[in-house]
């Protein structure tokens, strides 16, 4: 299959995927969601793929959000339903992927961007990588599943530090906070990735798939907060907040908040 913007390779037992709209620093619009889920339904499919590594195209960001200009005049309900499908169709269903998903972080991390690496099975930086989930800046919250991802990686306060401040982490902290796994220079990065998921895929797939699931099971608990993320971040879209901050972004000014 061809995407427009995907692109995947399969090397051996191992799949690279990029997201592949390096202009836009990768940001997420709802093709690129869609793009993304199809081709990993369809690497999970195959049974010579043991193991996926997804990162982004060009120098500067792995995904840079989800794309503000799409979801700027959202009304209340079709926010609501751009998180649910999000999740639904991309962001759950990596996580709950048979075929493991390593998250090769090579720059840029924030919002949709940083949900999509907390989605995957565990994930590697380089050094140049900077991780946040900013939403709070444009008045809305992390919708792609960030508010109970986050915490679970990293504890609920540093969390919510994070959350609320909207800034930026680099590479070193995130390690420490555990939110990555290992950080690397940025031009070994995939080699360092290909090893590991080359050590997985070594593997009994079925075992493999069976782990994940029995990981997965141990946070199921948190479903209903992810329900929760959804109608919150449904109704910042009826904000003034959110139609001054998305605008702010859109003409490349600090914005001016009203307040609720
Ligand atoms: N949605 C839509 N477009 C985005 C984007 C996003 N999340 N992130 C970057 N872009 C676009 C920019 O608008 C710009 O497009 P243009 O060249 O047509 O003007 C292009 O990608 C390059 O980004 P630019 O801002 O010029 O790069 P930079 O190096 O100056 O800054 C960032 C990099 C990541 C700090 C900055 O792009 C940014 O803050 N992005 C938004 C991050 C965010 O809030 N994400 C959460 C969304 S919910």
């Amino acid at each position: 299959m061809t995407y427009n913007s995907v692109s995947v390779t399969v090397e051996e037992a191992v799949a690279l995927v990029f997201v592949d709209r390096p202009e836009k620093l990768n940001a997420l619009n709802r093709e690129t969601i869609k793009e993304l889920g199809e081709a990993l339904g369809e690497l999970e499919e195959d049974p010579k793929v043991r193991a996926i590594i997804l990162t982004g195209s060009g120098p500067k960001a792995f995904v840079a959000g989800a794309d503000i200009a799409e979801f700027s005049e959202y009304s209340e309900s079709e926010g609501r339903a751009l998180a649910a499908d999000g999740q639904r169709h991309l962001f759950d269903r990596i996580e709950t992927l048979r075929t493991p998903v390593i998250a090769a972080v090579n720059g840029f991390a924030l919002g949709g961007g940083l949900e999509l690496a907390m989605a995957c099975h565990f994930r590697v930086a380089s050094t140049n990588a900077k991780m946040g989930l900013p939403e709070v800046s444009l008045g809305v919250i992390p919708g792609y599943g960030g508010t109970q991802r986050l915490p679970m990686l990293v504890g609920r306060g540093r969390a919510m530090e994070m959350i609320l401040t909207g800034g930026m982490i680099k590479a070193e902290k995130a390690l420490e906070y555990g939110l990555v796994n290992h950080v690397t220079d940025q031009d070994t990065l995939l080699e360092f990735c290909r090893s590991l998921a080359g050590q997985v895929a070594k593997n009994s797939p079925a075992a493999i798939s069976s782990a994940i699931k029995a990981v997965n099971a141990g946070f199921s608990s948190s479903k209903p907060g992810f329900q929760a993320e959804i109608e919150a971040f449904g109704e910042c879209f009826g904000t003034a907040d959110f139609k001054e901050g998305t605008r702010a972004f859109l003409e490349k000014r600090a914005p001016d908040f009203p307040g609720a």
